[in-house]
């Protein structure tokens, strides 16, 4: 006889690598049913995106075959529900579990490219993902998400006026640059803009969502701290290039977010345009900027290293187009942002098991 003690007692054995303790203590386990020999039960993961959900899988199986029963038929429903160290009831984009901010230090290094890919690549899996442009000066996603001439329309929502985000690709997308033209550009950009940015973030009716990824502009200026002065951020995610430059500047973005009266978490770093690869030679991997810069820095500041990015002409042509290339899962460059999407939800999932809840950071002027 088969029993639901001998599951989870079994089940208690099977480790979750990155929270470092068991399913059963961690509470993942749920819905154990035993028919004879027919053992079904629910893990609820940290993220649909998990990267390690096959292995969990395999060593739950296992550990009923070796504990419980060699003969058993092992049903594991392999499910998700995001974590967040956000508590309910938050006046700043309530029903967000996850802000993660997409950062650079210099531009034109990919920052755009890898928020889109990334926000899309986190949808594929299962999760429910809004992007947010808040590129003051170049705001890209309305062409790398095809919807450069559609207008966000208004809501009221508890009798406040909102602006309803563009669906598009499975995910919820706000750009800035709907609202900016150029004669305009000096609301964002002068005096006004903390308090019209400040709007403009709280403004979107995202509803409920699992993650929310934000594009900011290069550097590290004035939208930076707006940003965290008005949101609690859960992590930045830092894209560079291997060039010294871009690397140097990368540096400087690293080091805002760890100066303590900021102290937003670095959920790590994703190398673009890594390598170069001829689309009909994929193995072939040339290092024409250099190799290994953006494991040197990670290293340098121990943070993950959340992927390397090819540099290939479908990405850019991709971007130009509004055809984002994580569409293409067949490509190298639609896995690479795949697996970024992974590497990113795991690191969100360990960062909300590991550490304090981001406070919005208070400034004294
Ligand atoms: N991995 C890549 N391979 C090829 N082109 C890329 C890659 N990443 C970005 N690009 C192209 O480089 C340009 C700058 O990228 P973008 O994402 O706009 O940078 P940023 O937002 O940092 O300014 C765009 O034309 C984009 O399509
Ligand atoms: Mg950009």
């Amino acid at each position: 006889m088969i029993t639901k003690e001998a599951v989870l007692e079994a089940l208690s054995n099977v480790q979750e690598p990155d929270l470092g303790k068991d399913l059963v203590t961690l509470n993942m386990i749920s819905d154990i049913e035993i028919d004879g020999k027919k053992v079904s039960f629910r893990v609820m993961l940290t993220t649909p995106a998990c990267p390690l959900k096959a292995m969990i899988e395999k060593a739950c199986i296992n550990a009923i075959h070796h504990l419980v029963d060699k003969d058993a038929e092992v049903n594991v429903i392999m499910d998700a529900r995001v974590n967040t160290n956000r508590k309910d009831n938050q006046s700043v984009l309530p029903g967000v579990k996850n802000i993660i901010m997409v950062a650079s230090g210099k531009g034109g290094v990919g920052k755009s490219t890898v928020s889109v890919n990334l926000a899309i690549g986190l949808a594929r899996e299962g999760a429910k993902v809004g992007l947010l442009d808040a590129d003051i000066y170049g705001p890209s996603v309305p062409i790398m998400m095809g919807i450069r001439d559609e207008r966000p329309k208004m809501t009221e929502v508890n009798g406040e006026a909102m602006i309803v985000p563009i669906e598009k690709y499975g995910i919820k997308v706000m750009s800035i640059g709907f609202l900016i033209d150029e004669k305009q550009a000096v609301i964002w950009r002068g005096p006004m803009a903390s308090s019209a940015l400040k709007q403009f973030i709280t403004g979107v009716y995202w509803q409920e969502l699992d993650y929310l990824i934000i594009d900011l502009p290069p550097g590290t200026g004035d939208v930076h701290l707006t940003m965290v002065q008005t949101v609690p951020v859960t992590g930045a995610v830092i894209v560079s290039t291997p060039q010294a430059v871009a690397a140097a500047d990368a540096r400087k973005a690293i080091m805002m977010f760890k100066q303590p009266q900021i102290n937003v978490p670095i959920l790590g770093i994703v190398e673009n345009m890594a390598y170069f690869t001829p689309q009909e030679l994929p193995d072939n991997k040339y290092y024409i900027f250099g190799k290994g810069g953006a494991k040197q820095m990670a290293e340098q500041f121990d943070l993950p290293c959340l992927g390397e990015i090819p540099i290939v002409q479908s990405i850019r042509e991709g971007g130009d187009k509004g055809v984002p290339a994580v569409m293409d899962d067949n490509s190298v460059s639609g896995r690479a942002f795949a697996d970024l999407a992974r590497h990113v939800a795991r690191n969100v999932a360990i960062r909300n098991a590991d550490m304090e809840p981001t406070k919005v950071v208070e400034m004294k002027n």
